[in-house]
C-alpha cells in the first residue's frame, strides 16, 4: 500500500483530515471489482455488487462518511462479536474461556472438522460452532426470550432498534443444514444445553438483523469506548467485556485470514458474508464498511482495502 503509516497520537487526527481521507478511501477502491458476492445463502446472491459505503464514528460521537452508508444489509457473522460481548457480560471471562474457547481454528468459519479435531470444543466465538454455543449461553427461559435479548442487546450497541430482515432469515433458515449439524454436534459433546435446533434458529435470526455501515461504526465505537455508546451515552457492556471481545476479534475475527489482517491492518475486526466489516481502534473509534464482493475466506474485498488504507492514513493501527 503506497501510503505512509501515520503515527498514533492516542486520538483520532483532526476532523478535516478524517473527512478528507474517508472520501479518498471510497474513491480509491470504488472501482475494484475483484471478489464474488456470497451465494450459499440464496438471497445474498441478489445483493448489488456496486454498493460501497464507509463510515467512521469517533468515541466522541463524530461521524465521517462516504458512499452507501445508509443502505441496509444483514449483519451476518458480525453479530457474533456483539452477542459474545453480551454473553461475557452475563457469564464472565472465565466461563466463556472454558465453555467456548478463544483460539483460532485456522479452518473455515463453518468447519465441523475443527470441532472434531479439538475434542468437541467450538474453539472460539467467531466461528459458527462457537457462535451457536455462545448464543446458547445467553441466560433465557425460552428461545423467544433469548432472541428478544439478542435483538435488544445488539440494538443498544447500534443506538437504534434493529429490525429482522425476514426474507434473509427465511432464505437462510431453509438452507442452513450445516449449521443445524453443528448444533447437533455441539449437543453430542455436551456443549449446548438449550435445544440445538432452536438455538441455531436464534443464531440464524441474529445473523439476519439489518444494519448499515453507519450502524456498524457506532457498534464498533461502543467497543472502542469502554462499552459506552458514543451516540446514546448508554453503558451497554463493561470496559472489561470490551477488552475480552476485542482480543477475540484480533485473533479470530477475520477467520483463517486473521493473522494476515493483523499484520497488514492491525485492528480487531469482524466481517460478515453480506459484505460488512467493523474494525475497532480502542480509545479512538471504529470503521464500518459495506461492499458485497468477498474474497475466498468470506471477507469484503473493498472493505478490507479501505480499512487498510484508513488504518494507515489515520494512524489507527494498534501496534
Ligand atoms: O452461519 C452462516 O453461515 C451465516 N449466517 C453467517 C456467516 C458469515 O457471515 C461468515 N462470514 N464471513
Amino acid at each position: 500500500l503506497d501510503i505512509a503509516q501515520r503515527s498514533s497520537t492516542g486520538s483520532l487526527p483532526p476532523a478535516d483530515d478524517i473527512a478528507d481521507l474517508v472520501v479518498r478511501a471510497h474513491a480509491r477502491y470504488a472501482d475494484v471489482n475483484e471478489g464474488r458476492v456470497a451465494d450459499y445463502i440464496p438471497i445474498l446472491a441478489e445483493a448489488d455488487p456496486a454498493r460501497f459505503g464507509l463510515s467512521i464514528v469517533g468515541v466522541d460521537g463524530s461521524a465521517f462518511e462516504a458512499g452507501d452508508v445508509g443502505v441496509e444489509f444483514s449483519i451476518q457473522s458480525i453479530s457474533k462479536a456483539f452477542v459474545f460481548a453480551l454473553v461475557c457480560e452475563e457469564i464472565g471471562h472465565e466461563a466463556v474461556h472454558e465453555l467456548v474457547g478463544v483460539n483460532n481454528t485456522g479452518l473455515a468459519f463453518n468447519s465441523l472438522i475443527a470441532m472434531e479435531l479439538n475434542g468437541g470444543s467450538p474453539m472460539n466465538p467467531m466461528v459458527n460452532a462457537g457462535a451457536i454455543a455462545t448464543t446458547g449461553l445467553l441466560p433465557a427461559e425460552s428461545s423467544e426470550e433469548r432472541w428478544r435479548r439478542v435483538r435488544e442487546g445488539l440494538s443498544r450497541f447500534a443506538g437504534r432498534k434493529l429490525a429482522l430482515d425476514e426474507v434473509v432469515y427465511r432464505s437462510e433458515a431453509e438452507t442452513n443444514h450445516r449449521n443445524r449439524a453443528i448444533g447437533k454436534l455441539l449437543q453430542s459433546y455436551g456443549r449446548l444445553d438449550p435445544d440445538p435446533l432452536e438455538t441455531v434458529d436464534v443464531y440464524t435470526r441474529q445473523c439476519a438483523l439489518s444494519v448499515t455501515a453507519h450502524d456498524l461504526a457506532v457498534m464498533g465505537a461502543t467497543l472502542a469506548d469502554g462499552g459506552v455508546n458514543p451516540i446514546t451515552g448508554e453503558q451497554v457492556v463493561s470496559a472489561a467485556v470490551c477488552r475480552d471481545t476485542l482480543t477475540v476479534l484480533a485473533s479470530c475475527g477475520m477467520y483463517e485470514r486473521s493473522g494476515e489482517w493483523l499484520f497488514e491492518i492491525g485492528l480487531p475486526a469482524k466481517s460478515g458474508v453480506a459484505g460488512g466489516i467493523v474494525a475497532v481502534s480502542p480509545g479512538k473509534g471504529a470503521v464500518g464498511a459495506y461492499s458485497p464482493r468477498l474474497d475466498p475466506a468470506g471477507n469484503s474485498v473493498r472493505g478490507q482495502r479501505a480499512c487498510a488504507y484508513l488504518s494507515r492514513a489515520l494512524g489507527l493501527n494498534l501496534f
